[in-house]
């Protein structure tokens, strides 16, 4: 894609915005000597060591070395690609990208359709001040107008066609973004929310993507969302993310709840720093989203069986964005009670509270292995070991995997010389050996690699279970990114997963990767097949992740390491 954006533009361009301007819209700047600074946005810190200099246009972390122009702040802070950071600069000065006809087909094709999205959000803002009963629900649910106005909360009326009525141009759009639904037999289409309190969706520039409708009475589905369309992929996405934003950055603290209505309610009683999930069991990706934002997340969850269920799940999801600085924290509410229902009751305060008995994510972690096991007996232990293992190896090297392999030496009361186990281990030299008599040279790894590039829906074939895929093999990293990709949108292109790592030092070999043929005879793999080799060599890895870890435990008592402690 940046290829088809002409060099003379981007310099143009570079030499209009103003990086002060495009910075200091987002984290506020202060003047010192000849340059600008501030605390950096990119790492956690108490003293400013972001420097942003107007006459090089060009910003600098001493603390963690992060730089870039214009282009690559909005990439890095707002999470955007490429060609979307230089529309957003473009916009900003009033300057029109030119782009040849393919790349002017994708991208103008979502213009109209955001644009659209926000005239349907006001549409329905303001059927919700016609709507006496519509009004009378949310007053009921505690909520001001200030609020309601804030997360641009909305109505629909009854009836089948009011969007068409108002929108009477805009039918193929409203299809494709998945607010009408088209009718059988040539029937027109009608309308997907009826008589429902609308919530929009934003992504995090602020475009109204999709929409949550709840029902005004006991029906069901009680809430009912917008299906995946081009422009809303539910499984990416956090609401009240936008809203929320600089109130997380401030507490260095975002909440993750369940409920659209846990946001609002929370926003009302001054707690701005929440965001839910889209009614899917939090991701990896939310989490990365999340500590792009902020140092520290808190997953709240119901304390009844389901809560606990998705609590697991957001924590194995997690732990391997536990880079040092990173902090997790997981709050369970008493059964019965969501967030909404307590601040409803008692306030902040009562929710403060609570907050106040968030269990750190590796208590967590040992607290829930633990309890379905028999921590008296050496079976036990031995089980648990066994257990944390894969999780452990999911967490990234550095002061949590040590935590973690510490607390459990301390459960189970033998050593494992953590200091070595944490250390990167070298791949046996049997695997090795095999892998490089390969076909076509490739290793297991790149093989899952190259599948997964060139057809993603590949990683449907494996149950989200399965990966315990060691992070200390070369190439894992990348290789649980993608899959996370490929596992909350199984139809992305390649050119999109591709795009997500231009900036990595892995570009050129993933590229190589998407364009090799899967044999050495340069034949294309079928879909079906594709799917078996997938697995197979993730079948492969994880028996390899398992021997490695077996490896470290044997070699750690041949050399003495393994010392068994009486307790
Ligand atoms: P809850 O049923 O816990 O929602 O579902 P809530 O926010 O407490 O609802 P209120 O208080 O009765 O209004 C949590 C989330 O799960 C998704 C929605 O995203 C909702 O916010 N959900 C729930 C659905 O998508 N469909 C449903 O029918 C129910
Ligand atoms: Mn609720």
């Amino acid at each position: 894609m940046a290829g088809q954006i002409p060099q003379h533009f981007i310099d143009d361009l570079l030499a209009k915005v103003d990086i002060i301007d495009v910075i200091d819209q987002r984290v506020s700047l202060k003047k010192s000597g000849s340059n600008y600074s501030a605390c950096c946005p990119f790492h956690n810190e108490k003293t400013p060591s972001f420097t942003v200099s107007q006459t090089k246009q060009f910003y600098h972390c001493f603390g963690c070395s992060v730089n870039g122009n214009a282009i690559s702040f909005l990439m890095e802070y707002e999470g955007m690609h490429f060609v979307d950071a230089i529309e957003a600069l473009a916009e900003s000065v009033g300057m029109e990208v030119p782009r040849n006809a393919q790349a002017a087909q994708v991208r103008d094709d979502s213009k109209p359709l955001y644009t659209l999205m926000e005239s349907i959000a006001s549409w329905y803002q303001s059927e919700l001040r016609k709507s006496p009963e519509a009004i009378a629900y949310l007053k009921a649910r505690g909520l001001s107008g200030e609020t309601a106005k804030r997360f641009g909360i909305g109505y629909v009326p009854d009836g089948w066609d009011g969007l068409l009525t108002h929108f009477p141009k805009e039918e193929a759009a409203m299809i494709k973004t998945g607010m009408l639904i088209k009718g059988d037999g040539g029937k027109r289409p009608y309308q997907r929310f009826r008589n429902r309190i609308m919530f929009p969706i934003r992504d995090r520039r602020g475009r109204v993507i999709g929409f949550g409708g709840r029902v005004l009475d006991n029906q069901e589905p009680k809430y009912l969302n917008s299906p995946e369309t081009p422009l809303f992929h539910k499984g990416n996405e956090l609401y009240g993310l936008y809203e929320a934003r600089k109130s997380a950055q401030d507490a260095a603290v975002a909440i993750v709840v369940e409920g659209y209505m846990d946001v609002v309610a929370l926003a009302e009683h001054g707690v701005d720093n929440a965001v839910a999930t889209l009614g899917t069991a939090a991701n990896q990706q939310h989490s990365e989203t999340l500590f792009r934002t902020v140092p520290g997340i808190v997953f709240c969850f119901d304390g009844d069986r389901a809560g606990r269920a998705a609590a697991w799940r957001a924590l194995t999801a997690t732990l391997p964005c536990l880079q040092d600085g990173h902090e997790a924290h997981f709050l369970f509410l008493p059964d019965g009670e969501d967030p909404d229902s307590i601040v409803k009751a008692g306030g902040a305060a009562a929710f403060q509270d609570l907050m106040s008995t968030r269990t750190p994510i590796i208590d967590y972690l040992y607290e829930h292995l633990a309890s379905e096991l028999d921590m008296t007996g050496i079976g036990g232990k031995a089980t648990l070991a066994e257990k944390a293992k894969p999780l452990l190896a999911s967490i990234p090297k550095g002061v949590y995997k040590q935590l973690a392999l510490r607390r459990l030496e301390s459960l189970i009361g033998i050593s494992l010389g953590s200091e070595r186990a944490a250390a990167p281990a070298p791949a046996p030299a049997r695997a090795r050996s095999a892998s490089s008599n390969q076909e076509a040279g490739l290793t297991p790894m790149s093989r899952a690699i190259l599948l997964c590039l060139q057809n993603p829906s590949v990683v449907l074939a494996v149950p989200p279970d399965d990966y315990e895929i060691s992070p200390q093999f070369p190439g894992a990293d990348i290789l649980l990114k993608l899959i996370a990709y490929c596992d909350s949108e199984p139809t992305i292109s390649t050119a999109r997963l591709l795009e997500r790592f231009r900036d990595t030092n892995r570009y050129e070999h993933l590229v190589k990767l998407a364009t090799k043929s899967y044999y050495p005879d340069g034949r294309e793999i079928e879909e079906e097949i594709a799917r078996n080799e997938f697995a197979h060599n993730i079948a492969r890895l994880r028996e390899r992740s398992r021997q490695t870890l077996t490896d470290q435990v044997a070699l750690s008592a041949r050399t003495g390491l393994l010392a068994i402690k009486r307790r």
